[in-house]
C-alpha cells in the first residue's frame, strides 16, 4: 500500500513520531511518503494513498493551524479512505482523568473544524524540551512539569513517547487498511 504520513510539529516530537510511522510502514513491506503540514504540496494529497496517517502535538489546547489547515482542505479525501490520527501531548504521559477528557475535548474540536473523522485514533506521549524552550517556554513548562508532580531535568530533554505502542498501533492500522477498513 501507498501510505501517506503528513505531520505538524512545534518542538521536534512530532517529527521524530512521524519517522517512526513511515519507518514502521516501510518495515511491514508498504511504501511511506512523509511530509510536513507546512511544506504539503499537491504530491501529498490523500487521494493518492490508499490510507494515511496525520500527526500533530498539542499546544495550549490546541494542534499546529497547518495540521487543521491540511486536514480541512483534504478532509473529504481523508475520510474516503483508511486515515489514523496520532495526537502528541503530554497530557498523554500521565493518567489523569481531567487530562483525559481534555485531550477527548481537543480531538473533538479538531474533528469539528477539519471535517475529518480519522478512523482510528492514538494519543501518543511526548516531551518537555527543555534544550529548546525559549524563557517563557521554560517558564510555562517548569511550572507544568511542577503541578503534574513531574520531578524533571529542566536542563535536559525527556522522552516519554512509547515507541512499542506507536508501533503496535500503526500494524493494527495498516492490517485494518489491508481488510479494506
Ligand atoms: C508551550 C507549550 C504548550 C503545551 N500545551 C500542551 C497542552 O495544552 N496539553 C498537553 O497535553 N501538552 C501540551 N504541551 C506538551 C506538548 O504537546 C509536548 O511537549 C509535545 O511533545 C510537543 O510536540 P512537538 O515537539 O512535536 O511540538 C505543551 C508544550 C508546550 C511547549
Amino acid at each position: 500500500m501507498r501510505v501517506l504520513v503528513v505531520y505538524a510539529t512545534t518542538e521536534g516530537q512530532t517529527r521524530k513520531i512521524a519517522g517512526r510511522i513511515a519507518a514502521r510502514v516501510a518495515e511491514t513491506g508498504h511504501t511511506p511518503t512523509t511530509a510536513d503540514a507546512t511544506e504539503a504540496g499537491p504530491a501529498h494529497d490523500p487521494a493518492l494513498f490508499d490510507a494515511a496517517f496525520l500527526a500533530g502535538s498539542l499546544h495550549a489546547g490546541r494542534y499546529q493551524a497547518a495540521l487543521v489547515d491540511y486536514a480541512r482542505r483534504h478532509a473529504a479525501a481523508l475520510n474516503a479512505r483508511p486515515s489514523a490520527f496520532v495526537s502528541v501531548s503530554l497530557s498523554a504521559a500521565g493518567d489523569d482523568p481531567e487530562d483525559w477528557s481534555g485531550l477527548a475535548r481537543c480531538v473533538e474540536a479538531f474533528g469539528r473544524e477539519t471535517g475529518w473523522t480519522a478512523m482510528r485514533l492514538h494519543h501518543a506521549a511526548g516531551a518537555f524540551r527543555f534544550t529548546r524552550y525559549d524563557f517563557l517556554k521554560r517558564w510555562a513548562m517548569k511550572y507544568i512539569a511542577h503541578r503534574r508532580g513531574q520531578a524533571v531535568d529542566t536542563h535536559a530533554d525527556t522522552e516519554y513517547t512509547d515507541w512499542p505502542a506507536l508501533d503496535a498501533f500503526v500494524d493494527e492500522t495498516l492490517a485494518a487498511a489491508g481488510k479494506g477498513a
